[in-house]
């Protein structure tokens, strides 16, 4: 019967703890792949070097830009760090949209809208003429070579502006300052969300040494022995790792657990076979998971009186901030009818508590795969320096984590069956990743210092 036939199709989606087990063992055979020379080039989580080399440790001082793109927001800061006994951080910050045209246009436009914001920013605050050290956030693949250099892999989530891929994409930045003719600015550090996520949280607990974004996107960093890090020379202390992990599965090896839901999505996507992981537990995918599941049982008779509306057919319609209320356990099925009414889906009761359950069942999903990542990561960092027991600090952010009622209770539920001999505590960014990408620029400022 119905409800058979229904509870059928979402079984594919609950992963049973082997099952788990087994995507914690290939998340580690990965990480292995991207470390190595002879395999890094083919692999397909990249572990990309950061350069980043430590934590803060409050002598980092002065005031310093940072641009933040690649989140939900894009936002230009002024971060200003003080050292001291009394350390002291103030930012300030403004908000700015880009629009679809521009993510999805010429890289010059979209270098050109940056460049503009910036400005706009500058004579916000009335200082136009400092021209200080700024930290770009720039939350997408980029392989570095140094602190300040970073060539961007492949565009993921909903970016996709010609002319950048394999571009240096802190001479993008550069060449658009110059094109304005308005200001001058010294571009010092490149600095995946993970990376300056991990930094603010460090900034006030030294224990932290991983990041975390469960957001429009997924990935993690965390700090590698050098010496393991075979596209780095050296062999002496540790750097930061961008690890990459959306892309976990790129070479089919979690084809096993994805179902038609994944396919469909992954096809409908701009950049189909790519950051298969990452489109089975992001925010800018679940709701995209979710409406491929109502549609499959829609046509099967289950739900909406077996209708397909346009509503249902347009892509995108289940932002997080939806499937963060539907799944609210203070919400009433009433209310659940009333979010689904509001982006124009009539359902009946019965509707409600079926659309209820494929959310719950593809974010439980999520945030079991996204723990078993973190199991692997922090299990890496235990055998690393050959610990029986782990004590580490994930610092965290992105809107999944931040508003789904149930994702970080799981997720952190996850890690602990799978990495039992590791005690994670999760720390959320309060500050996003501008401040963590501020405190790099400085220790980067210093560092040119010494050289010189
Ligand atoms: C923010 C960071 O706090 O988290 C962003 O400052 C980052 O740079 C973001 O990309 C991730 O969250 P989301 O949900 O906005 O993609
Ligand atoms: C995507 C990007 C990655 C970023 C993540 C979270 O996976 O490729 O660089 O860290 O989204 O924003």
């Amino acid at each position: 019967d119905q409800s058979r036939q229904i509870a059928q199709t979402l079984a594919e989606f609950r992963l049973s703890k082997a099952q788990l087990l087994e995507v914690k063992k290939r998340m580690k055979i990965e990480i292995e792949r991207g470390l190595k020379k002879d395999t890094h080039g083919t692999a397909t989580v990249k572990m990309l070097p950061t350069f980043v080399r430590s934590c803060p440790d409050g002598s980092e001082n002065g005031d310093f830009l940072a641009l933040d793109l690649g989140g939900t927001n894009f936002r230009v800061l002024l971060v200003k760090i003080r050292s001291g006994k009394k350390r002291t951080v103030e930012m300030h910050n403004k908000i700015y949209a880009i629009p679809i045209e521009i993510m999805q246009g010429t890289g010059e436009e979209l270098f050109d809208h940056i460049v503009y914001c910036i400005s706009d920013f500058l004579d916000y605050m009335g200082m136009k003429n400092a021209r200080l050290p700024l930290g770009f956030t720039f939350s997408f693949p980029c392989q570095q070579t140094s602190l300040d250099a970073g060539r961007l892999v492949t565009w993921t989530k909903g970016f996709k502006a010609t002319d950048c891929e394999g571009e240096d994409v802190v001479e993008l930045l550069r060449e658009g300052i110059k094109r304005k003719e308005e200001f001058d600015l010294d571009v010092v550090a490149i600095v995946n969300d993970t990376v300056g996520t991990m930094m603010t949280c460090a900034y006030e607990e030294p224990s932290c040494e991983i990041g975390l974004i469960a957001g429009t996107g997924s990935n993690a960093c965390y700090m590698e022995e050098v010496r393991n890090i075979e596209t780095v020379e050296g062999d002496e202390g540790r750097m930061c790792v961008n690890m990459e992990w959306g892309a976990f599965g790129d070479n089919g090896c979690l084809d096993d657990i994805r179902t038609q839901y994944d396919r469909a999505v992954d096809e409908n996507s701009l950049n189909e076979g790519k950051q298969r992981y990452e489109k089975m537990c992001s925010g800018m995918y679940l709701g995209e998971i979710v409406r491929n599941i109502l549609i499959d049982l829609t046509k099967r008779g289950f739900l909406f009186r077996g209708r397909v509306s346009e509503t249902l057919k347009t892509r995108g319609i289940f932002e997080t901030k939806f499937l963060s209320q539907i799944e609210s356990d203070r919400l009433a099925l009433l209310q659940v009818r009333a979010i689904l009414q509001q982006l124009g889906l009539n359902s009946t009761c019965d509707d409600s508590i079926i659309v209820k359950e494929v959310c719950g069942t593809v974010s439980r999903r999520a945030a079991q795969i996204c723990g078993a990542g973190m199991a692997a990561v922090v299990d890496k960092i235990r055998e690393n320096r050959g610990l029986d027991h782990l004590d580490v600090t994930v610092g965290v952010d992105g809107t999944l984590y931040k508003l789904h009622p149930h994702f970080s209770r799981i997720m952190q539920q996850s890690v602990k069956e799978l990495a039992p001999k590791c005690d994670v505590t999760f720390l959320l960014s309060e500050d996003g990743s501008g401040k963590g990408a501020a405190l790099i620029t400085a220790v980067g400022c210093r560092q040119r210092e010494l050289e010189r």
